[in-house]
């Protein structure tokens, strides 16, 4: 599957057209912070030129406020790390009222990451926020490992995500992301399902359900016995669902899962992905999602490229039809 590319001529002084779309949004670059990793927003504000960033998914929000689960919620693992914060939220008539006028406030553009135990309740997110100024597009988890009901298992099902997205789609004009969860035997049938029920991109993919026991206490490092991995540990793992799910669907595939550099990203990109998430990262790094931005930038004109859409799927690309690299393809 590898071709040897040429690459064309380093593009120095020129600018690199990093601009993708998703649906109908266009994002001014392919890097977004992950849910529940840049809370809402706002809170990062005094470290991060929030603007400069291709957007913001907020903490995923659920109708009532919820408390997440008891401690303890993290624990590090071998390149990565374990959580159960279990969506902990401040629910939606709070999320409405006071983080949205914020997030407005912040020149960003925002995906709002909604969730939901039952079709009815997403329904009802859906209803309220669908027409709020300020959002770009929403996210659905379809996939949070760490939650009693509604959680990555009971959306395993590609015909109820099917029948739900139907349900969701007419409640508002902009674009629907479905968060899949990787802990599926083929995460080709839950993209199909997506796509087929009216999804305008997925993203691929949430932690990967994982445990570590504490052996002298015998008891799990973690409150309950397992939580989501996540951090360059998963990243092998992440960018193979997602250039499986972006072969299997034709709307644009968001990568997620152990990003933490610009050559991490365009890995994603070249596997097929339109634009990719910082988790982890941020936790040690509060600024790694605009590094990785200006990493990709830099990468990109070293090697001749320069509009970002061009590298897209370009891991797959037969070499003879590689387009947009100057003198690429041989
Ligand atoms: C502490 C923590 C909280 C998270 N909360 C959410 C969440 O509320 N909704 C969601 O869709 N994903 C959530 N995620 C998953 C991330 O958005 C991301 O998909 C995942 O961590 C893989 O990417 P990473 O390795 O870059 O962190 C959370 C991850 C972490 C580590």
């Amino acid at each position: 599957m590898s071709h040897g590319h040429a690459w064309g001529e380093p593009v120095a002084g020129k600018r690199v057209d990093l601009s993708v779309r998703i649906g109908s949004l266009t994002l001014r670059n392919p890097i977004l912070t992950a849910s529940g990793t840049f809370g809402y927003g706002d809170e990062y504000a005094h470290v991060v030129k929030i603007a400069s960033l291709g957007g913001v998914v907020t903490k995923t929000v659920t109708v009532h406020p919820r408390a997440g689960n008891g401690p303890t919620r993290i624990a590090e693992t071998a390149s990565g790390m374990l959580n159960s914060i279990g969506l902990e939220n401040v629910g939606l008539e709070r999320f409405r009222s006071e983080k949205l006028p914020r997030l407005r406030a912040l020149d960003a553009t925002v995906v709002a990451s909604i969730g939901g135990e039952t079709p009815e309740e997403l329904e009802e997110l859906l209803g309220a926020l669908g027409d709020e100024p300020g959002v770009g597009a929403f996210e659905v988890n379809f996939s949070c490992p760490n939650v009693a009901a509604g959680g990555a298992r009971y959306w395993a099902d590609p015909a109820r995500l099917e029948s739900t997205l139907r349900r969701l789609r007419h409640l508002t004009r902009r674009p629907l992301i479905a968060k899949l969860s990787p802990d599926v035997t083929d995460i080709r049938e839950t993209a199909r399902a997506c796509e087929a029920g009216g999804a305008d991109a997925l993203t691929c993919v949430n932690t990967f359900v994982g445990m570590a026991i504490d052996l002298e206490r015998m008891r799990s490092k973690l409150g309950k016995a397992t939580g989501g991995l996540s951090g360059p540990a998963v990243k092998p793992m992440a960018l193979a669902r997602c250039w499986e799910a972006s072969r299997a669907v034709k709307i644009p595939v968001i990568g997620s899962g152990g990003i933490s550099s610009g050559r991490d990203a365009l890995e994603f990109i070249a596997a097929g992905a339109a634009a990719v998430q910082v988790g982890t990262a941020t936790f040690v790094e509060p600024g790694a999602s605009l590094r990785v931005v200006d990493e990709m930038r830099a990468w990109l004109a070293a090697h001749g490229v320069t509009r970002v859409e061009d590298f897209r799927g370009m891991f797959d690309a037969p070499a003879a039809q590689a387009v947009g690299v100057p003198g690429g393809a041989k």
